[in-house]
C-alpha cells in the first residue's frame, strides 16, 4: 500500500501547522541505533508503516548532528560532513523532501548542515539518526511544540528506522494499526544496563550498492519465504522485549542472532536472491560461535550490509577485542549526548 504523507487525516496533516513561522536557527543531535529484533517489510511504502514491531538499542554518541537555519542565498542548501551536496543527489533529494512536509507549499529556503560522528570505518550508514536529527532540528527551527513521539513519527517517514533514533537506551517500535500512521511510533523502554556494550566488527565499509529500502521491497515482493517474516518477527519482538527487562544477555543474544539471520533468510530466497553478507562476514560469525563454545557470552547481529555488530557485557569487553582487533567498541548507557 501507498498513501501521500500529506493526505488529509495522516501524521503530517494532525501534527504539522498549515504555515509555519520564520525559522530561528535551530541543532539537533540523534543516535544511530541497532535493530536487535528487525524492521523488514512494510504495510504503506510511503508512510513507511511495517508489518511488525521491532526493537533497538541507540548506539550512544554515535549520530548524526543537524543544524537548520534560513538559507542565506535565498535557494535551498545542503552540506554532509563539511561537503556542499548537489541538490539533485538523491540524499540531498530525501533530504529536501523531508522538509517539504514542513514547509509544504510555502516558499521559505533552508540551509540544512549535517555531520556524523560514526566513523566512516565502522561502514554504518546513517539514515536513521540523520532523519531524526533532521525532524527535531526543523521542530526547533519552527519553534514547534511537539513530543518525542510525534517527532518521531514524523521521522519515520524519512527512513523507517528513524523512528526509533529518538531516544538513548532501548527502543521499541510498535507497528501500528491505523492506517494513516497515527499510532505507529517509537517507545523507549525503562531499563538501565550500563554493562551493555556493542562493538562493530568493519568487514567492508565501502558503500553499499543496494540500499536497505531496495532490498527490503524486493524481498517483499520476490521471497517465497517473506510470508512467515511478520508473525515470526512479532513473536521474536516480544520475547526480546521480555529478555531487555530482564537485562538477560544470553536470551536476548541467541534471540537477536537468530532474529538477523532469519531477515537474511527472507533475502537470500528473493529472486534474484539477495546477499548483504559476504565471506568476510560468515567468518566473523564463524569465529564467533567457536568462541561462545570457549564460554564466550556474545552474539551477532547484521543490517543491510557485510558488517558485524556484537552485543556483550563490560566483563567480555577484553576478549571481543582481542578475538577482533578492528572492533570499535560502543558503551551505549555511559555516553548519552542530549538529544
Ligand atoms: C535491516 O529504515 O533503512 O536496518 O524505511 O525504507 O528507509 P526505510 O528502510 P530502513 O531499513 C532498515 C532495515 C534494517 C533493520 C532495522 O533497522 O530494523
Amino acid at each position: 500500500m501507498s498513501t501521500d504523507p500529506n493526505a488529509p487525516g495522516t501524521v503530517v496533516d494532525r501534527l504539522l501547522p498549515r504555515r509555519l513561522c520564520t525559522p530561528t536557527p535551530a541543532s539537533a543531535f540523534a543516535p544511530a541505533n541497532i535493530a536487535l529484533s528487525k524492521y523488514w517489510g512494510k504495510r504503506d511504502t510511503q508512510l513507511n508503516l511495517p508489518l511488525n514491531a521491532s526493537l533497538s538499542v541507540s548506539l550512544g554518541s554515535w549520530g548524526s548532528t543537524t543544524h537548520v537555519a534560513s538559507s542565506p542565498s535565498g535557494r535551498d542548501e545542503v552540506e554532509f560532513n563539511g561537503d556542499a551536496i548537489d541538490l539533485k543527489d538523491p540524499s540531498a533529494q530525501r533530504i529536501l523532501h523531508h522538509c517539504n512536509l514542513f514547509r509544504r507549499t510555502q516558499n521559505i529556503p533552508l540551509r540544512i548542515v549535517t555531520s556524523n560522528s560514526i566513523p566512516t570505518a565502522a561502514g554504518l550508514a546513517s539514515s536513521a539518526s540523520g532523519f531524526a536529527a533532521l525532524t527535531l532540528a526543523l521542530i526547533r527551527a519552527f519553534r514547534l511544540e511537539l513530543p518525542c513521539e510525534s517527532a518521531s513519527m514524523i521521522a519515520r517517514l524519512g527512513s523507517g528506522s528513524a523512528t526509533r533514533s529518538l531516544w538513548h537506551g532501548f527502543v521499541r517500535w510498535d507497528h501500528g494499526t491505523r492506517a494513516d500512521g497515527t499510532d505507529c511510533h517509537g517507545n523507549q523502554m525503562a531499563v538501565n544496563w550500563p554493562e551493555f556494550r556493542i562493538a562493530v566488527i568493519p568487514v567492508d565499509t565501502r558503500p553499499k550498492t543496494q540500499s536497505s529500502r531496495d532490498g527490503m521491497n524486493h524481498t517483499v515482493r520476490s521471497s517465497p519465504l517473506f510470508a512467515a517474516w511478520p508473525a515470526l518477527a512479532s513473536v521474536d519482538c516480544k520475547q526480546i522485549e521480555e529478555a531487555v527487562r530482564d537485562r538477560n544477555l544470553t536470551a536476548l543474544g541467541t534471540l537477536a542472532e537468530a532474529n538477523a539471520l532469519a531477515m537474511h533468510a527472507t533475502m537470500i530466497a528473493a529472486r534474484p536472491a539477495l546477499t548483504y553478507l559476504t565471506s568476510e562476514t560468515w567468518k566473523v560469525l564463524e569465529t564467533l560461535r567457536h568462541a561462545r563454545h570457549r564460554d564466550l557470552s556474545a552474539y551477532a547481529t547484521m543490517d543491510a550490509g557485510p558488517n558485524v555488530k556484537l552485543i556483550f557485557e563490560r566483563d567480555s569487553e577484553n576478549d571481543v577485542k582481542s578475538l577482533f582487533p578492528d572492533a570499535k567498541v560502543i558503551a551505549p548507557f555511559e555516553d548519552q549526548p542530549k538529544i
